[in-house]
Formats: C-alpha cells, sequence, structure tokens
C-alpha cells in the first residue's frame, strides 16, 4: 500500500490498445475473458462488431465509440456500386442500436457519415478507404487526449494520495491510456499517488477484472475491494480522492457512468473527499440538458443472478439490472476533460469548454 513517491515515468511508452485494425478486418480483446485469457475476436462482418459491443467483448464508453467507427468500414467491406449505400446505412443502424448510454458511439457514427458522405460520390472503395483512414485518426486521437487528461488530472493530486475508481475507465475502455486510469497513471508516473482502491464492480466485476489486470501491467500498487467496502474505507480515513470515468455527461454535469457511482459519489461527500470525473469532451453531450434526460441501459437478470455462468439465487428469481446510475452535478469536485479541468458551475465551464476553439 505504499510507494516511494519518486516519479515513475510511463508517458514515453505506446498506449496498449485493446482494438487493433488488421489487414481487412477489426480485431477486438475479448474482455468478457479476461484477466485470464487473452483472445482476439476477428470481426468480418457488422453482425460480429455489433455482438462484441453488445455482450461488453468491447465496453467502456470511448472503445465502443472507436471499435463502431472501425465496425462502419467493416460494413463496406465486400460492398460494390449496387450495395454500399444501403450496406453502409444498415450497418450504422446496427451499431447505432447496440448499447444507448455510453454517447460517444453515436458521436462516432455521426462523424463517420460525414466522411461517408463526404466521399459516397467517389464509389465504394473510396468511401471505405476514407473511413478506415478516419476511423485510425480517431483511435489515435482518443489515446492523445487520453494523456492530455492525464496531465492535467495529475494537476489535482497531492503526493501519497490514496485514490478508489470504480468500474474500468483505463486503456481497456478506450482507445488507449484510459481515462480515470489514465489520471491515475499520470499521477503515479508524477510520483504523487500512493495506491488505488478498486471496487469490484458488480455485476459483470469490471473492476475484479479488469482495472485490477491493467494496474497490475502499470505495476501501481492497489487493493481490490466489494463494492459495499467504500463507506467503511471513507469512515476510516483511507481515501483521498475518487475518479471515475463517465458513459455521459449531460450539459448541466450530471453523469451517468456504471451503476454504483452515485453511491460513492454520496459517500464521498459525506466524508469531504473531492469525487472526479475523467472524461473527453466527446462523452459530454450538449443536447441532453440532465441527468434526467440519459438513457439508462438495462441489461439481462441473469448478469446479476448469475456469478460467471452460476446461479447464485433462488431459480427464476426476478432481478433488476441498470447498468448505470447518474450522478448529479452537485457530487462533482471537478470534471478533467482533454481540454482541461472544469469546475462547477458546470453548465458555464462545460458551454465555455465547447466554445473555445
Ligand atoms: O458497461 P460498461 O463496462 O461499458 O461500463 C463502462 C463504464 O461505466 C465506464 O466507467 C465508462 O464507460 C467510462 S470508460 C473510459
Amino acid at each position: 500500500m505504499t510507494s516511494d513517491h519518486s516519479a515513475h515515468s510511463d508517458s514515453s511508452l505506446p498506449a496498449f490498445s485493446p482494438i487493433r485494425w488488421r489487414d481487412d478486418h477489426l480485431e477486438l480483446l475479448d474482455q468478457t475473458v479476461l484477466p485470464h485469457t487473452e483472445e482476439w475476436l476477428k470481426c468480418r462482418d457488422p453482425g460480429a462488431v455489433a455482438a462484441a459491443i453488445r455482450r461488453l467483448s468491447v465496453r467502456g464508453a470511448p472503445a465502443i465509440g472507436v471499435s463502431a467507427a472501425f465496425g462502419l468500414v467493416v460494413g463496406l467491406t465486400g460492398a460494390d456500386e449496387s450495395d454500399f449505400e444501403e450496406r453502409f446505412d444498415s450497418t450504422w443502424q446496427l451499431l447505432a442500436g447496440t448499447r444507448p448510454t455510453a454517447v460517444n458511439l453515436r458521436w462516432a457514427l455521426d462523424r463517420g457519415r460525414r466522411v461517408f458522405e463526404r466521399h459516397r460520390a467517389s464509389g465504394p472503395a473510396a468511401a471505405r478507404a476514407a473511413l478506415l483512414e478516419w476511423a485510425g485518426e480517431l483511435h489515435a486521437a482518443d489515446i492523445e487526449s487520453n494523456r492530455r487528461m492525464g496531465a492535467f488530472g495529475a494537476e489535482l493530486f497531492a503526493q501519497g494520495d490514496r485514490v478508489l475508481t470504480h468500474c474500468n475507465a483505463g486503456a481497456l475502455a478506450t482507445g488507449g491510456y484510459g481515462t480515470a486510469i489514465g489520471v491515475i497513471q499520470s499521477s503515479w508516473a508524477a510520483g504523487r499517488l500512493a495506491m488505488v482502491w478498486v471496487d469490484e464492480t458488480r455485476p459483470l466485476l469490471q473492476g475484479a477484472r479488469l482495472t485490477a489486470w491493467e494496474l497490475e501491467r502499470a505495476r501501481i500498487p492497489y487493493r481490490l475491494v466489494t463494492d459495499n467496502s467504500v463507506g467503511s474505507l471513507m469512515t476510516r480515513g483511507l481515501v483521498d480522492r475518487v475518479v471515475v470515468g463517465a458513459d455521459r455527461i449531460a450539459a448541466n454535469g450530471d453523469t451517468a457512468n456504471k451503476i454504483g457511482t452515485y453511491t460513492v459519489a454520496v459517500l464521498a461527500e459525506r466524508h469531504d473527499v473531492p469525487f472526479y470525473v475523467a472524461a473527453p469532451l466527446s462523452t459530454i453531450d450538449r443536447d441532453t440538458p440532465s441527468g434526467a434526460d440519459i438513457p439508462i441501459e438495462e441489461r439481462a437478470g441473469d448478469e446479476v443472478t448469475h456469478v460467471f455462468g452460476v446461479d447464485v439465487a433462488p431459480e427464476d428469481a426476478p432481478a433488476a439490472n441498470f447498468a448505470f446510475d447518474v450522478t448529479p452535478a452537485e457530487l462533482i469536485a471537478a470534471i478533467i476533460t482533454d481540454a482541461g479541468v472544469l469546475h462547477p458551475p458546470f453548465d458555464q465551464s462545460i458551454a465555455r469548454a465547447f466554445d473555445t476553439p
């Protein structure tokens, strides 16, 4: 749980990414089988990309956006003059319907449509080539923006801080480097961080399976705790800061993130622990006025009644499985973005961040 507080340099390393393009197809690191198995899924048709997003083989708002961008390219593979426009539209619709909460999905698809519109007159091969180039740039830009966010966020940390995070907002959830975990990595590299408390994150255990795996790889000290430990940790004075990612931030700063985030934020306020959200501007949806307008994904109940395929509840137990909750803006001390750190009142600081060229 200790650190030597010296600077741990990592910024020159290339970011690890769960998404890669190989010759003519998309490959995604299958996050459903991590941490014990590292397996890359080959996606050669849009159905495979959509299925990977739905079953959380690739998950986390920015990673879903980047995958969907490459998914549009996959949709045009083998297309000809007679069907490429229809194939683009059906791929777009299919991907748009996969997960409702992470706004980066729609953000990336809307940009992809604009690229397609600009090149459709040149025919299927040129349109596909333009989309592929754009998707690659989007992927690289996401990693770059996470590194910037990391540097901005590290400034908020003090030496010896113990930070708590929920779910996985790391390299696996993005094009690479991570949002909340990016901030954690940069704070560690700057010698400010002592250790990380990792919420296991029921029902699908993104904290235990993915965040712990990433922190192991980065050699950052951490301890895994059950989600219901947060109050006790804070009562004992063991948490100095909280940093989490976001699936969608409304224009007023209300933030949707993995279920359980709101609980952490309420406890943080009670214990005077600063609660930060780290997310790129692409996660801020100015068309969504407040958290009440954010669509919350409901997933199958068997994710709650079963753990790794083992039924832990009475047979046919009814379950509710809201995948995300909304943390009201008033519980958030700062939103760390790729354009700098935003402070309350967020309706104003968000508007300014978008108005700045
Ligand atoms: O259901 P998931 O695993 O896709 O949920 C992911 C989260 O809630 C992340 O915290 C969020 O997408 C930010 S990822 C940088």
